[in-house]
């Protein structure tokens, strides 16, 4: 019983360049770094459970002309290709992506530092979401218990020492964050905050548009704030994984959409726990820009 946290993880995780990392991506890691990047790709870049899938949408959206019943077409993880992900034959980002059409538009968990070179050489444009590290802890718990892969995630105060210090896949939330935000003033980058997103996201959606050299019109910016509503999305088959067999992502132990709020970590964080984690966030973040909302 002790062992389901404390335990060891390498059944599930390696580490790539110092950064725990499934196990399954790993084995073909080669593939990743000698991925060839064309310049007209786009790259969405998260640390896991930030947004991902929300602003993949509205990018789609943007590149579909606002017609979202082309976005329905296929599964969000087909339109948008998971870029790292691989598991043997089955799930193979590389491939999906060498096969796919120009424009491309394509998801990475990754740290600036483990980008595959040609996405620079090639001076693509990217977008990085950031959401604040204590609502993304919970939902990586919740993530950790419904898609297989991951071990035992323990109780959630287990779960946050892991978290805090960097042993969950795509390692540190602190250096992610940090390692993209260095790069905020590259014109090629435009960062953004999933706060910002809830807290007026035509302001952000319009964002989106015009960095990716579109007129940001009424009507585009309305199609895509309807359409990208966090109940639309949870209702949308090709947005809420709902085509992902149980045995991959069992959603009758949590949904993918699962709250999409600001301030769930207030159900989760005792007082404690979260002076602690405060503590070690100020440690962590010392000498940063960076500031993260935590409500709005
Ligand atoms: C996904 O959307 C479909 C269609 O609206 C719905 O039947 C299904 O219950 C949704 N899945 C989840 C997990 O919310």
């Amino acid at each position: 019983v002790m062992a389901s946290s404390k335990g060891d993880n390498s059944e599930f995780f390696s580490r790539v360049h110092g950064i725990l990392m499934y196990k399954d991506f790993v084995k073909y890691w080669d593939d990743v770094e000698t991925f060839q990047a064309r310049s007209d790709d786009i790259v969405i870049i998260t640390y896991p459970k930030s947004g991902t899938t929300w602003l993949s949408e509205i990018v789609d959206v943007v590149f579909k002309d606002g017609d979202v019943e082309k976005c329905k077409r296929d599964a969000i993880f087909n339109r948008i290709p998971f870029l790292e992900c691989r598991k043997e034959e089955m799930m193979n980002g590389v491939k999906q992506l060498k096969e796919m059409a120009s424009p491309r538009i394509l998801k990475t968990h990754l740290p600036a530092q483990l980008l595959p070179a040609s996405f620079w050489e090639k001076n693509c444009k990217m977008i990085y979401l950031c959401r604040n590290a204590k609502d993304v802890a919970v939902s990586f718990y919740y993530f950790f218990q419904m898609v297989a892969g991951h071990p035992n995630p323990g109780t959630f105060p287990e779960f946050v020492e892991k978290f805090m210090d960097g042993e969950v896949p795509y390692g540190s939330w602190y250096e992610h964050a940090k390692s993209w935000w260095e790069l905020r003033k590259n014109p090629r980058l435009l960062f953004l905050f999933y706060e910002d997103m809830k807290e007026d996201i035509r302001r952000e959606v319009i964002k989106v548009i015009q960095f990716l050299g579109r007129e940001p019109s009424k009507e585009l910016v309305d199609k895509i704030v309807q359409h990208t509503s966090f109940q639309e999305m949870k209702n949308n088959p090709s947005t809420n994984y709902t085509i992902l067999p149980d045995e991959i992502m069992n959603q009758k132990i949590s949904p993918f959409m699962r709250k999409g709020i600001i301030g769930d970590w207030k159900n989760h964080f005792t007082e404690a726990l979260n002076k602690k984690f405060d503590m070690h966030y100020e440690q962590q973040m010392k000498g940063s820009t960076l500031k993260l909302r935590t409500e709005i």
